[in-house]
């Protein structure tokens, strides 16, 4: 059942929808090395081009694999996010059908009608509003299931049924790709709430920890401007998951962790020491340049 906090972060989500790529646009979309490091990795250890992202937000990381071929359905519980995630397709495939014809015809002069050559153009890719709690609209499964910068956003009493709902999406032998953002990320941000963000528009920011709630806060007060008509306070709450709870719900879910890679890679081999691994990755919190998120790689078994 969702938490009242999980509850809360839905509806600012719906609010943060269309200026949350003012703060997170990611330069440089189809070349992002951190997109580029998580196809890698997910190539790595198997095939498949079916990808279902979880909590997609406006779709980034659903235009790179699109982008590549791969056959792509993003879901989130904000109809909003979804709103500007197909718009932005709809952008990169004139933008991309544009740069073509500028390429085989020198002499292209844009041509008003772009959009009815849309439909031939990657990425193709599905977006349905659906919470990873419920699955009630998704019910096909998929090669790969990828969730970034999203687990954080689930309450700890929920992260068993979210991992089991993402295991019945994977068809036998399919692969869970999750980014961990590890206690340290939690710490850099409570140093510096103030300039986590690069943005155009004019506003403020705070990140805290909320002892009586047991999660991070998140505060973004968006100021009035030429943009922005009236004053957007968005307030989210994140959980920290830690590694080593996290890693015995992924299993218990029904999967076998095939890799991890907390900034430099550690491949989980069926010998390997998980222990050993979750110690080490630990022992680098105090450290400034230590590990601040853990892409974990999970095969359904
Ligand atoms: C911080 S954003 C990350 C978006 C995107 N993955 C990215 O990396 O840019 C988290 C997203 O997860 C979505 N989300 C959070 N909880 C969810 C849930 N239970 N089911 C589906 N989507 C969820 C939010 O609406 C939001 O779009």
């Amino acid at each position: 059942m969702q938490n009242e906090l999980e509850a809360l972060n839905k509806t600012s989500f719906e609010k943060f929808a269309p200026l949350y790529d003012t703060i997170l646009s990611r330069e440089k979309l189809l070349e992002n090395p951190f997109f580029a490091d998580i196809k890698n990795n997910i190539q790595d250890v198997g095939g498949g081009t079916k990808l279902l992202d979880i909590g997609c937000g406006t779709g980034d990381l659903c235009i790179f694999f699109a982008n590549d071929g791969y056959n792509v359905t993003g879901i989130d519980y904000s109809d909003n996010m979804l709103i500007v995630a197909r718009n932005k397709v709809s952008l990169y495939k004139a933008h991309m059908t544009v740069r073509k014809q500028m390429i085989e015809d020198p002499n292209f002069k844009r041509n008003a009608n772009v959009s009815a050559e849309l439909s031939s153009v990657r990425p193709k890719i599905r977006y349905f509003v659906d919470d990873v709690l419920k699955f009630d609209k998704v019910k096909d499964q998929f090669d790969i299931v990828t969730m970034a910068d999203t687990i954080s956003y689930i309450a700890p009493e929920n992260i068993g049924t979210a991992l089991k709902n993402i295991n019945d999406r994977l068809v036998s032998g399919g692969h869970f790709c999750v980014i961990l953002n590890t206690s340290l990320s939690f710490t850099n941000r409570l140093r510096r709430p103030e300039d986590f963000f690069k943005n155009f528009l004019d506003y403020s920011s705070g990140f805290s920890y909320d002892e009586a709630k047991g999660a991070y806060k998140l505060e973004i007060k968006f100021k009035p401007n030429d943009t922005v008509k009236e004053p957007v306070d968005v307030t989210l709450y994140e959980f920290l998951h830690p590694l080593r709870s996290f890693v015995d719900q992924f299993m218990a879910a029904g999967f076998q962790i095939v890799r991890m890679v907390p900034n430099t890679p550690v491949f989980a081999h069926d010998d390997c020491d998980i222990d050993m691994i979750i110690k080490n990755i630990d022992d680098t919190y105090s450290m400034p340049n230590g590990v601040y998120s853990v892409v974990i790689i999970g095969r359904k078994s």
